[in-house]
């Protein structure tokens, strides 16, 4: 029998799959919801009908093992599983078994003989690997110590749509790379969603999501689970990383997630230092995270006193040298610690599109990995 498609980390995808997720989910908000993609993609001016979502969920049932406070990806889970035909079932650590008197392998296989997939919310990244090995269903990560997938994929897909802000100015580039254009958006024929047959299926061709240019990206803050899909994601689909996490090592990624890195070659194009100045020179994005993750409560103190100097400003970012137009991005939920109100809700910041992408990028998981099976056998070998 084959074994079921995971999805625990990017690290585990090939750069042509992550692709496939991401026109999917473009696909998916243009033919279902042109009007919440911005004005000036490709994606917007190409939607012509609206569509009903695959209904790849019909009578299906999705397992929500949530051991942690979620919004944004507890509000994409379930209204995705709704739109897609099936049902997300919420479990919150208080309502199962699971952790306290049941194993992982065990609540694994009792739960996927009545749910077709499980989306879990972990502590200890191998928790969720402990669920993926004996699940005989799909099992994606919604965020454990180690990795945060799911977001990096919503961080691509508004980075993607909103490709018309990161143009390099005329003169530089000769008037060749011009924006996303009418022109473009009405001249390939081809390239229009076609009902059985979308445009999505083109693994790795970018039919329905923008172009990017190559960016470079910085990072200032702490080296979390958010962070850490981005080091083995951003480098693979041609961008630059600038980090900076405070000196001491265990602001670092962990060996496991280094390894990774290392291992897809995407420590080439990192830059890793202490000084946030120096992240952000250069940087056409800025991005960060809670100085303090769910479940490191008791370092509050510690942690803001070991990030001084960390927060996002305009101020931080002039000094840096980063791009005069660079925007912001940030996975939510926000504290005033790591980024200012000047910056958080001012123009740069493409927050609230990031987190409304959470919804797309989840369907298009849903629907690919849970509901068909079908991310070209990612994690499975049969
Ligand atoms: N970004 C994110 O994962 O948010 P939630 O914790 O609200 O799901
Ligand atoms: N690093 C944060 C991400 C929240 C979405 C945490 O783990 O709490």
């Amino acid at each position: 029998m084959a074994r079921p498609p995971h999805l625990l980390t990017l690290a585990d995808l090939t750069v042509p799959q992550i692709k496939r997720l991401l026109n999917h989910s473009a696909f998916l908000k243009a033919s279902t919801a042109p009007w919440l993609v911005p004005h000036g993609s490709l994606s917007f001016k190409r939607a012509t009908a609206l569509r009903l979502p695959p209904q790849s969920l019909f009578n299906k049932t999705i397992a929500m093992l949530f051991s942690k406070r979620s919004t944004r990806t507890r509000l994409a889970a379930e209204t995705s599983a709704t739109s897609l035909g099936g049902r997300a079932l919420f479990l919150g650590k208080e309502d199962i078994q699971l952790g306290v008197n049941e194993s992982p392998r065990d609540s694994a296989r009792v739960i996927g003989g009545m749910c077709q997939g499980i989306f879990a919310r972990v502590g200890d990244h191998s928790e969720i690997e402990e669920l993926a090995k004996y699940s005989p269903v799909p099992v994606v990560n919604a965020l454990s110590s180690l990795w945060h997938p799911t977001q990096i994929l919503a961080d691509l897909m508004t980075l993607h749509e909103n490709a018309h802000l990161f143009m390099p100015p005329v003169a530089e580039s000769d008037g060749a790379a011009a924006a996303p254009s009418e022109d473009a958006a009405a001249e390939p024929k081809k390239a229009q969603p076609k009902e059985g047959e979308s445009n999505e299926k083109g693994r790795g061709s970018s039919t329905v999501l923008t172009e990017l240019r190559p960016l470079t990206i910085a990072y200032v803050g702490d080296s979390a689970n958010v962070l850490h899909d981005m080091l083995v994601t951003f480098p693979r689909m041609g961008h630059n990383m600038r980090i900076a996490t405070p000196a001491d090592p265990k602001y670092r990624a962990p060996a496991a997630v280094w390894d990774r890195v290392v291992e897809l070659g995407c420590d080439k194009s990192i830059w890793w230092g202490a000084d946030p100045k120096e992240a952000v020179r250069g940087a056409d994005v800025v991005i960060t995270d809670t100085w303090i993750s769910m479940g490191q409560e008791a370092e509050t103190e510690q942690r803001i006193k070991d990030f001084q100097g960390y927060q996002v400003t305009e101020e931080l970012c002039r000094e840096g040298g980063a791009n005069p137009d660079w925007k912001f991005m940030h996975c939510l939920p926000r504290k005033k610690y790591e980024v200012d109100d000047e910056v958080f809700y001012g123009p740069r910041s493409l927050v609230f599109p990031e987190a409304d992408n959470r919804k797309w990028t989840i369907m298009s998981i849903f629907d690919l990995v849970i509901g068909k099976w079908d991310i070209d056998g990612v994690n499975n070998p049969t």
